[in-house]
């Protein structure tokens, strides 16, 4: 399963860069105005030089042309630029006619099963089902990421998963063990999955016992 950060963040991206994990970014257009982004073209753009792998930019377009004409315009901005779509009438539309001029889209606001069958058949590259917004209303939304892998295999969708929304590291287990090609997540989220105390209280008794034999050694 690959790592995407789901952020707008230059200095959570450079930091997932660092760590040497990270396979994309995918943004919204909450997360970009959260960062008080005034340039979104230059934002992405800069997102994208500093992440080797595709970077989710969002349309706010509502019509089909609009959605086409801004998808066109943004895959225009980096090689490695997605154009993100929301999965509706619309949103299908625009993304099979974007698809079909080779512009790379993950279709977005995935809530179920039949969504994403409908976004790879529209020919969607990426299909993002959100995981902890399905859960926050009761239902169980890592089933839909499961229910996606196994469909898009069984009828040979090229279309890559993404496990979004994902809220906590058990997500990230859940995903992987469904088989999710990716997952995206907050920075935060990434932290947790490195984390572990007893990672951290071994470190700590290595280094106090490496330190006691070299004092020793320096007495003698
Ligand atoms: O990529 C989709 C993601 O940004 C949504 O996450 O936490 O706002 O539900 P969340």
């Amino acid at each position: 399963m690959r790592i995407f950060l789901d952020t707008a963040n230059l200095d959570e991206i450079r930091q997932g860069v660092r760590l040497g994990v990270l396979s994309g970014v995918t943004t919204n257009p909450s997360l970009v105005a959260q960062e008080g982004v005034s340039d979104f073209r230059e934002h992405i753009q800069r997102i994208c030089s500093l992440v080797d792998g595709p970077v989710s930019a969002e349309v706010v377009s509502k019509t089909v042309e609009e959605m086409v004409e801004e998808g066109r315009e943004i895959s225009s901005w980096a090689p490695n630029v997605a154009v993100k779509l929301p999965v509706t009438a619309a949103g299908l539309e625009a993304t099979a006619v974007l698809s079909r001029q080779g512009v790379v889209v993950n279709q977005t606001l995935c809530f179920s099963v039949n969504q994403a069958l409908l976004a790879a058949r529209a020919g969607a590259s990426y299909v993002s089902p959100f995981v902890g917004r399905l859960d926050d209303v009761g239902n169980d939304g890592m089933q839909v990421v499961a229910d996606a892998v196994s469909l898009f295999e069984r009828y040979n969708l090229k279309a890559q998963v993404i496990a979004a929304s994902l809220r906590h590291p058990m997500h990230c287990v859940q995903a992987a063990k469904v088989g999710a090609p990716i997952a995206t997540m907050p920075f935060k989220v990434l932290m947790q999955m490195i984390e572990h105390p007893l990672t951290d209280v071994g470190q700590a008794r290595f280094l106090r016992d490496w330190e006691k034999v070299q004092a020793s050694r320096v007495v003698r």
